[in-house]
């Protein structure tokens, strides 16, 4: 990471209300999948809207090191890719800082390519479990040395002749879905992914758009996967909508600060992504959807968010894939709703860039919110409107996890006291412009 070395707190405190026009940046996952996609098409792949956080640039650093051409002229990213086959060797370890989805799609990818990589981490990122994908690219043939428990630093070469496997995921997660299908990409023959929980589906969107021989059936409410290799991938033109992920903390703030009224523009809304815009409007959130379009082959629309008294409700546990990434800004809009707010089945938050169960149940606590922490999700009762109390003299322990600092920041602006996190740094690996905008919304 580019981090300095020292870390950065910061106190988050009462704000005025949001107002005016935001735009958020690029949607992380798409971003990933542009580069890595257009590193392996031949020709020039051109990408506007790109997020320029520190996960997608270590995806972008790790392409170049395997031959790719990527470079930024005015606003938009030109990628020279070497095409299906062609990755070369790297010639150093390739340091995937904080992100979890740079490490998982690259590990897919090389799996299929004969080739060895060493992959490093940040501290978070070497919590994180890599079995996952280890278990089933070992099957196409590549081989693995990792730390122990499966976890990074490791080394991995790719198979010389790769097998097309057929795999059911066992947990539901689009970055084991999305390696298993780029290691398809260089395995000759007909790789298949069965998909009981429906993830994120910007894999199989874009490597469609990519040219891909790529087919999606739907059975018995699994979504089952065939990708047909060796592929050829055409170079494509690709804009990138903004992030709902990025979005959720200003829908969250402009339904909790009272006098609110913000518009969010062209905010990603994939179906596979929306959950948390259903869950708040279910909470009793004002968030309407003007000009619902398309843009860069994914639905869009301006998100316009008024204030609005919340109401706890139980979330579905069906959603949560749908909003994974957003249950910690949506624990602060409980801990300000009326009553209480039950959410279960949210076991993989416990293995994201921190254990958000148990961070956000410190942080939330720790700002004065009545939270109990449950094996599987957490029990919140809501304040019904009125401030936290915030953190006075302690500071929030974000543990290099850029949601859960964005997320207390936005309890810090219905707080008594003020929240302050012990670290703005990690906010860059997702969300660089995100104190930029908040300090814009909240003056305007
Ligand atoms: C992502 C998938 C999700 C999500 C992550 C991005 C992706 O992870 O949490 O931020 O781009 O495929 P899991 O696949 O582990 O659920």
């Amino acid at each position: 990471m580019n981090h300095s070395d020292l870390p950065s707190p910061r106190r988050f405190s009462a704000a005025a209300p949001l107002r005016g026009r935001i735009r958020v940046p690029g949607d992380k996952s798409i971003s990933h999948r542009s580069i890595m996609l257009g590193a392996l098409a031949v020709g020039e792949t051109r990408v506007t809207g790109l997020l320029e956080g520190e996960d997608v640039m270590a995806t972008a650093a790790a392409m170049r090191a395997m031959g790719a051409t990527i470079e930024k002229h005015s606003d938009r990213w030109s990628i020279h890719g070497v095409g299906v086959g062609g990755l070369l060797q790297p010639q150093a370890a390739l340091d995937m800082g904080n992100s979890g989805t740079s490490t998982r799609l690259l590990m897919g990818l090389i799996a299929s390519h004969a080739i060895t990589a060493a992959f490093t981490g940040d501290a978070s990122l070497s919590k994180r479990p890599m079995g996952r994908v280890i278990e089933p690219l070992s099957r196409i043939g590549a081989s693995f040395t990792p730390s122990p428990g499966g976890r990074l630093p490791l080394m991995m070469t790719g198979a010389s002749v790769p097998v097309p496997i057929e795999y059911r995921l066992p947990v539901a997660s689009a970055q084991v879905k999305s390696a298993v299908l780029l290691a398809g990409l260089n395995t000759a023959g007909i790789t298949t992914v069965i998909e009981p929980v429906p993830t994120r589906d910007h894999s199989e969107r874009m490597l469609r758009g990519f040219g891909a021989d790529i087919e999606v059936e739907v059975m018995g409410g699994e979504r089952i996967i065939h990708i047909r290799g060796e592929a050829d991938l055409k170079p494509q033109t690709i804009e990138v909508p903004g992030d709902p992920s990025s979005a959720a903390f200003f829908m969250v703030a402009a339904s909790i600060v009272p006098g609110s009224d913000l518009m969010i523009e062209n905010v990603g809304l994939n179906p596979t992504r929306a959950g948390l815009v259903e869950v708040l409007r279910q909470m009793g959130a004002i968030i309407d959807e003007v000009d619902r379009r398309e843009f860069g082959g994914e639905p869009v629309a301006d998100l316009h968010v008024r204030h609005a008294p919340l109401t706890g409700i139980e979330v579905d546990p069906a959603l949560a894939p749908s909003m994974i990434d957003e249950f910690p800004v949506l624990f602060i809009a409980a801990a300000m709703a009326h009553g209480r707010t039950v959410t279960r089945g949210l076991d993989e938050l416990r293995v994201k860039e921190s254990d958000r169960l148990s961070a956000m149940a410190a942080a939330l606590t720790a700002a004065g919110a009545n939270v109990e922490e449950a094996e599987d999700g957490l029990i919140i009762d809501g304040t019904g409107g009125d401030p936290l109390r915030g953190t006075s003299n302690a500071r929030v322990q974000t543990h290099l996890d850029h949601r859960i600092a964005m997320a207390m920041a936005v309890a810090g602006l219905v707080s008594k006291d003020g929240v302050e996190i012990d670290d703005t740094r990690p906010i860059a690996t997702s969300f660089p412009t995100f104190e930029d905008l908040l300090e814009g919304a909240t003056q305007s």
